[in-house]
């Protein structure tokens, strides 16, 4: 571990995710604590990275040599490449594009410009595109569509509606410049969590938080891209965990709690029964219905 002044200030995510762990973070780092000695871990892998908020927060206490952050969504994984290789396009793009905006006279030309770019960016999407633009794009979409949210449909279009807001703030500068500073050490891969188990030996550090096991038919939030996490995708990742282990690696893995919902439903305690699982307490903010809100218990699995 480096000493404090290699440590990074508080950096927020750059985009709002569904699933994000920004205000758990500190919760979760407090209950891996009772298992792993974080002093001794010299890689840290994140495999669904979303909005990344572990990585920003273990950043602020922890100074690892190697950072690994992967996801399937692949403008995702553009966005944050460009962030870390590309900053000052990329600000310039976005300041651009945030004052279009903000400086249109109603909502009805704001409706206009933001289904422009949304075309913009589905057209980026269909040809495969890896740019700065395309980052700027979804940056815009993220912070201007319906609820932040990311939705594409069978096809892959990006579909979420306009989110009716008169001005929009795209980027904190200082944030977004801590952000590029704290990637510049961090291997940014696109694909699937399987890719990560190269990284795994006794100084490694897993964090997962893969789509949630729905608590409720209802609640089924899973399309962050063209896949779903079903129960098998569930099973096939606490094998991957369990290979992981084997090879001396630790981890800490987020998920619903079935109990929630049903008593009996014990699917990940049958699945995780070679490591510890604790229940911590969390506001879940995504969810179908009003019923779904509150305070619920999350799963933490560690090892
Ligand atoms: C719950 S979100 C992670 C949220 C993140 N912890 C945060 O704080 O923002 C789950 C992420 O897993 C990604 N994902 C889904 N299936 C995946 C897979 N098979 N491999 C890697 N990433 C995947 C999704 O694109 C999504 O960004």
């Amino acid at each position: 571990m480096a000493a404090d002044s290699e440590l990074f200030p508080v950096i927020t995510p750059i985009i709002k995710w569904a699933g994000g762990k920004k205000k758990l973070a500190p919760t979760i780092e407090q209950a891996a604590s009772n298992q792993i000695d974080f002093s001794t871990i010299d890689t840290y892998v994140e495999p669904f990275a979303g909005g990344a908020s572990m990585l920003l927060y273990l950043a602020t206490k922890y100074h690892f040599k190697h950072q690994v952050i992967l996801d399937i969504n692949p403008e995702l994984i553009n966005l944050y490449r460009q962030v870390r290789d590309h900053l000052t396009d990329l600000m310039t793009g976005l300041t651009t594009i945030q004052a279009t905006y903000n400086d249109l006279p109603d909502l009805t030309t704001q409706k206009e410009n933001f289904y422009a770019v949304r075309s913009a960016f589905n057209q980026g999407i269909l040809v495969d595109e890896a740019s700065v633009d395309q980052a700027v794009r979804f940056m815009f979409l993220n912070k201007t569509d319906f609820n932040g949210l990311y939705r594409v449909n069978s096809k892959g279009t990006f579909n979420v509606p306009f989110g009716q807001r008169k001005q929009v703030n795209l980027f904190e500068p200082a944030n977004l410049t801590n952000f590029s500073q704290l990637l510049q050490n961090t291997e940014i891969l696109l694909g699937d969590y399987h890719q990560t188990a190269q990284y795994a030996g006794p100084k490694t550090f897993f964090y997962f938080d893969p789509p949630y096991r729905p608590l409720t038919d209802s609640a089924s939030f899973t399309s962050y891209a063209k896949s779903t996490f079903n129960d098998d995708a569930q099973v096939e990742l606490a094998t991957f965990t369990q290979q992981l282990a084997a090879k001396g690696a630790h981890f800490a893995l987020s998920n619903s709690d079935p109990h929630q919902s049903d008593p009996d439903d014990n699917f990940f305690d049958d699945l995780y029964a070679d490591f510890t699982i604790q229940r911590i307490q969390a506001a879940r903010m995504i969810s179908a219905r009003a019923k779904g809100r509150g305070n619920v218990s999350e799963l933490l699995v560690t090892h």
